[in-house]
């Protein structure tokens, strides 16, 4: 039986042309899989049948846009996962629910290989292979572009030679990656890292420096997750999108980064991620109302840690599972409603409530009504800086400074 390899299809010059590519290389049947995250961009019909057009024996596109924001989505905004405390995880956290079509697709067909068009420079590369390799790992993987030195030049030349139904004209000079959470763009003038972003490499969000009237916007979380805004029930998908356009519009979410990837290479990207932004906002604040002192302090070391993991490719690892055990139990009381406005480039908190709020006003008081029964307080502060307080009169003692 001839062999069969299902690639990780996105409808761009690269990949159309590795079906061909893959084909003579391998002598293999390609099997081309789209994968909707919410992409945005072309009519996911055209794909397809562009997949089709490029020789491969069957193609289709896999809707999780609905999978990705409930079970990739969430689990970082319950994680308030930013890498490098700014990077919101957009591509990474698309790689993952990625891997587990490709997976499914060539359990299906019988496939024996994965194909994706990664370079061998970047993160993407080890997120597919080390997802493919914990969900299957008796599949294996092919990277045309790594494995193949199949160059963008060598590329278009194929596509020339075979005849290949690609326009050449959308010569775009980035490297763009985007999806529901948000959009990463790089190469080009961008590489100069001295170099400013300039308006063009934008369309998540507007210029947050033209004046227009600000946007209030109460969002109410159950348990972590977004269920309203504005008291309008929604999916998780549904509060993302929403707050994409809303916060969008106000030029929230933009990110000029230099970030480390693992591979050991410092990289510029620019990102877009409005809806993922004022989502962790609002998260983080309630987080704050809501979670026991030491919980939430060891929430934020959980919250780099998971971040860290998932931006190397560790999606499915041991450790990975088990901090989002913890991070469930940490989000079971982040209930409530959050208000936040949305303006020239900022997503503000200005208002929390609800029935889980720590907040006791009797306590936090200077005014009248105070219940914090003040006289404790000078005894707690002996007895809590006591073992330093001694350490530092032996010091003293010895004549040395513990200052
Ligand atoms: N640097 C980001 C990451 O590793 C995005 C990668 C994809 N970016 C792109 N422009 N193609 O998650």
């Amino acid at each position: 039986m001839t062999e069969r390899v299902v690639l990780a299809y996105s409808g761009g010059l690269d990949t159309s042309v590795a079906i061909g590519w893959i084909a003579e290389e391998t002598g293999a049947e390609v099997i081309a899989v789209a994968v909707d995250v919410g992409q945005d961009g072309e009519d996911l019909e055209v794909i397809r049948d562009r997949a089709l057009a490029c020789g491969a024996v069957d193609a289709y596109v896999a809707d999780a846009r609905e999978e990705f924001a409930d079970e990739y989505c969430l689990p970082a905004l319950k994680a308030d996962a930013l890498y490098l405390d700014r990077y919101p995880l957009v591509s990474a956290l698309s790689r993952p629910v990625i891997v587990k079509h490709l997976v499914a697709a060539a359990k299906q067909h019988g496939a024996t290989i994965v194909a994706h068009g990664c370079t061998g420079k970047g993160n993407d590369q080890v997120r597919f292979e080390v997802g493919i390799a914990n969900l299957a790992p008796d599949l294996t993987c092919i990277a045309p572009v790594r494995d193949y030195a199949m160059t963008r030049d060598k590329a278009i030349e194929f596509a020339e030679r075979t005849g290949l139904p690609i326009s050449q004209n959308k010569k775009s000079p980035y490297s763009i990656d985007q999806n529901v959470w948000g959009r990463a763009v790089e190469t080009g003038f961008l590489e100069d890292i001295w170099n400013g972003p300039i308006e063009d490499v934008y369309s998540y969000t507007q210029d947050p420096a033209i004046p227009r009237p600000q946007d209030e916007v109460v969002i109410t979380f159950e348990a972590g997750a977004p269920i309203a805004i504005d008291g309008e029930k929604v999916t998780m998908l549904q509060a993302i999108q929403k707050l994409n356009a809303r916060a969008g519009a106000q030029g929230v979410g933009r990110l000029d980064l230099v970030e480390d990837r693992l591979v050991g290479i410092k990289s510029r990207e620019i990102y877009e991620a409005p809806g993922a932004i004022a989502l962790i906002t609002a998260h983080q604040e309630l987080v704050n109302v809501t979670v026991e002192r030491e919980l939430s302090r060891f929430g934020r070391g959980v919250s780099q840690r998971w971040s860290e993991l998932v931006y190397d490719g560790l999606w499915y690892s041991p450790l990975k599972r088990a901090l989002d055990g913890l991070l469930d139990d940490l989000n079971a009381t982040v209930s409530g409603d959050i208000r936040m406005t949305l303006h020239g480039g900022r997503a503000v908190v200005t208002g929390r409530r609800g029935d889980e709020s720590l907040y006791d006003f009797g306590l936090a008081t200077y005014d009248t009504g105070d219940t914090f029964d003040q006289s404790q307080a000078k005894g707690f502060i002996d007895i809590w800086g006591l073992s330093s307080t001694m350490a530092a009169r032996r010091d003293q003692r010895l004549g040395r400074s513990s200052g």
